[in-house]
C-alpha cells in the first residue's frame, strides 16, 4: 500500500476525511428535519429518528452515551397560536414532547415512546416570535424508563434574558422493534445538581404510587 514520507496512508486519510463528511452532513440533515418538525407534521421525522436510532448503534460520535441532556432553540411562530394570541398550550406540550423525546433518543440511542407526563406547570405565557429554548434532561433511569426533566423558556429576540414558561417531567421507555420495552444505559448522577434532581425524581415517584392508587378506580 502507497504511504506518504511521513509513513502514512493517503488513502486511510481520505476514507477518515468522507467518514468525518458523511457524519456531518447527516447531524445537519437531523437538525433541520427536526426544526421544520416544529412547524409540520409527524409523519416523516418518526421514521427518520427509527432510521436514525438504528445508525447510531453504530456511531458514537454524534450521540456520546454520557450527555444526558439536550437545548433546543427557535422562534414561535404565527401557526402556534391560541384565541389569546400566545401560543397554544398544546403546542409547548408537543414541543415538550419532542425535547424529551430528542433527550430519551440521544441517551438510549433507540427508539423511545412516551409513558408518562406528569406536573406540567404554565408559569407565563410564551409570546409569538419570541424565541424559545427548550432544555431537556435526564434525571433519572430504571431498567427501560428514563425520567426527563423539560424546562421551557422564552424571550423576545435580541434580549438577553430568558423567563421560564413551563415545567414538567415526562418519563419515556426505550422500545425494540416490536415496541416491547429494551435495557438502556444507566444514568448515575454526579454533581450536587444532578444528585439533587436525581432525589426530585424519585419522590416524584413514590407520590406518583399513591396518585396511581386513587385513579386505579377511575381509570379502569
Ligand atoms: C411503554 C410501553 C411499551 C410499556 O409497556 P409495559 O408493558 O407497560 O412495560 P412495563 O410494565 O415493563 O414498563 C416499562 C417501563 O415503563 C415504566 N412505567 C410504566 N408505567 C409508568 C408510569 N405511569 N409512570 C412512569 N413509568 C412508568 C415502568 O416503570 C418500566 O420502567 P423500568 O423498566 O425502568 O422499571 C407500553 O405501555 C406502551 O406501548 N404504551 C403506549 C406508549 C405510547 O403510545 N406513547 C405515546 C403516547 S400517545
Amino acid at each position: 500500500m502507497d504511504t506518504d514520507k511521513h509513513g502514512s496512508n493517503p488513502y486511510l486519510y481520505l476514507s477518515f476525511l468522507s467518514v468525518v463528511n458523511i457524519l456531518w452532513c447527516q447531524l445537519e440533515l437531523t437538525l433541520k428535519l427536526y426544526i421544520s418538525q416544529m412547524v409540520t407534521s409527524d409523519s416523516t421525522i418518526i421514521p427518520y429518528f427509527k432510521y436514525l436510532s438504528k445508525t447510531f448503534k453504530s456511531s458514537h460520535i454524534l450521540m456520546p452515551r454520557t450527555k444526558n441532556h439536550i437545548e433546543l432553540q427557535f422562534l414561535s411562530e404565527p401557526s402556534d397560536v391560541n384565541y389569546g394570541g400566545k401560543v397554544h398550550g398544546g403546542m409547548m406540550m408537543k414541543w415538550i414532547d419532542q425535547a424529551a423525546f430528542a433527550c430519551a433518543l440521544q441517551w438510549s440511542q433507540s427508539y423511545c415512546v412516551t409513558v408518562y407526563v406528569g406536573g406540567i406547570r404554565f408559569f407565563h405565557p410564551v409570546h409569538i416570535g419570541h424565541l424559545v429554548k427548550m432544555e431537556a434532561r435526564i434525571i433519572y433511569t430504571g431498567k427501560t424508563s428514563m425520567h426527563i426533566a423539560v424546562d421551557a423558556f422564552s424571550k423576545p429576540v435580541g434580549q438577553t434574558d430568558f423567563v421560564k414558561n413551563t415545567h414538567c417531567i415526562i418519563v419515556f421507555v426505550a422500545v425494540d422493534d416490536e415496541g416491547q420495552p429494551k435495557v438502556i444505559p444507566a444514568f448515575k448522577p454526579k454533581t450536587e445538581k444532578e444528585i439533587a434532581m436525581h432525589g426530585y425524581a424519585i419522590k416524584l415517584m413514590e407520590l406518583r404510587k399513591s396518585i396511581d392508587k386513587e385513579m386505579e378506580p377511575y381509570i379502569v
